[in-house]
């Protein structure tokens, strides 16, 4: 049996999907047969929402249907918001969405229907709601009141309204879109294997998207945003960032932002779009100096290390520049994502295997109480 071990599963094919794939030889992110790079440049969030749901792209009607559902599905139960404020004030916004998606299942009134039919729909509801969630987990443990949603606002503009509670400018909201749409399906990160072997099990979809926000605060993972840019602040400085990756680098310790499992030693296409819109967004802001830190950072760590930036290196600080709190980062890349979640797991629950791997036993044997 111990030829079919890969430690941390690298390598090794786990579903067949008609979802998306990362052809890394050609440098295309291939999202149910588009390039997810040139969606990004030519369509809106909502646009790779429906396509990721329903396979295609939608026609006008379809797209203002899509979008009257999730404004009519908006607004959280008044007990998710009550229960928000009752977590401790120091719990990691992570772990309020988590607990917040999790509370979503007791009003779920179709929540043990597998039925594609009836995913789709909670789907839906999940995608008005989690943005939600999101911004009010960052005012519950502010004491702040929750910012209501707003209905002629774009999906975008209305999600970086109820974080910030200033309307974003078009400019603003177009990269904030752009960025949901980069992180908002990627194959088969830990967070959707999550999710799809929870949902192997028949387990319902809050459940599974549950387990993938657990998954996504690791570091390693949807966390190393919100690392990224702890990093940039703590450098601070153009002439820091090199001594401060070396001085890094010397300890062992990892950069966050670069390397990745599948990309290895290819950029990530992800990466070079946010830095595309992070330099004209760094001159607008006054911040030039937060782009030239990155290119610094980039060039370190290729020199150094022959490593890319992943997405994260770059949406760190697009998100610091558009008003978004640190704290926020990684659950806004779980509200972006909470669409290719749901595609997989109606994907797993449509052609079911259930996930049930074995081990290497490398423990004692023959003992005796
Ligand atoms: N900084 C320094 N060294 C690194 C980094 C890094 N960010 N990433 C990889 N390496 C080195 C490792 O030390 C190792 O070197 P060695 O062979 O000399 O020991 C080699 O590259 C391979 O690393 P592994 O950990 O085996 O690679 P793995 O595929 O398991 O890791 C991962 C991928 C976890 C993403 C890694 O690159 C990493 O820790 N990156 C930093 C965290 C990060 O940015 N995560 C975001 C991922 S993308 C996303 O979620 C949107």
């Amino acid at each position: 049996m111990s030829e079919l071990y890969y430690p941390g599963l690298e390598n090794v094919i786990a579903s067949e999907t008609r979802i998306s794939f990362l052809d890394v030889d050609n440098e295309e992110i291939v999202l149910r047969g588009y390039d997810l790079i040139e969606l990004a440049h030519k369509v809106t969030y909502l646009d790779i929402v429906f396509l990721l749901l329903n396979g295609n792209l939608p026609n006008e009607e379809q797209y203002k249907g899509l979008e009257q559902d999730l404004k009519r599905e908006a607004g959280l139960p008044k007990e998710t918001i009550q229960l928000l404020r009752l977590l401790p004030k120091n719990t990691h916004l992570m772990d309020v969405l988590r607990t917040g998606i999790s509370a979503l299942a007791g009003e779920e009134t179709e929540i043990d229907d597998r039925s594609w039919a009836a995913n789709y729909r909670k789907s839906i509801r999940l995608l008005a709601k989690v943005p939600q969630i999101v911004a009010d987990s960052f005012r519950a443990v502010n004491n702040q009141d929750p910012i209501e949603p707003r209905q002629d606002l774009s999906y975008s503009a209305n999600f970086m309204y109820m974080i910030t509670g200033q309307v974003p400018t078009e400019t603003e909201a177009k990269i904030f879109d752009q960025s949901l749409i980069v992180y908002s399906e990627h194959e088969m990160p830990n967070s959707t294997f999550t999710a799809r072997v929870i949902a192997s099990t028949q387990a319902d979809i809050i459940g599974a998207l549950t387990g993938a926000v657990a998954s996504l605060k690791g570091t390693l993972h949807g966390g190393a945003n919100e690392a990224v840019m702890h990093m940039l602040l703590e450098a601070g400085a153009v002439d820091k960032m090199e001594p401060l990756i070396l001085g890094k680098l010397s300890r062992k310790e990892r950069i966050m932002g670069f390397g990745h499992r599948v990309y290895m030693k290819k950029p990530d296409p992800r990466a070079l779009l946010m830095k595309e819109a992070l330099q004209p967004l760094a001159t607008a802001k006054g911040q030039e100096h937060l782009y030239q830190m990155c290119l610094i950072g980039e060039e370190v760590m290729y020199r150094e290390k022959g490593l890319h930036p992943n997405l994260d290196y770059y949406a760190a600080p697009v998100y610091y520049l558009l008003g978004i709190p640190i704290d926020l980062f990684t659950p806004v890349f779980l509200a972006a994502r909470t669409i290719g979640v749901c595609a997989h797991v109606i994907e797993q629950h449509e052609n079911n295997r259930l996930f049930r791997p074995r081990v290497l036993y490398s423990g004692p044997r023959n003992l005796h109480p």
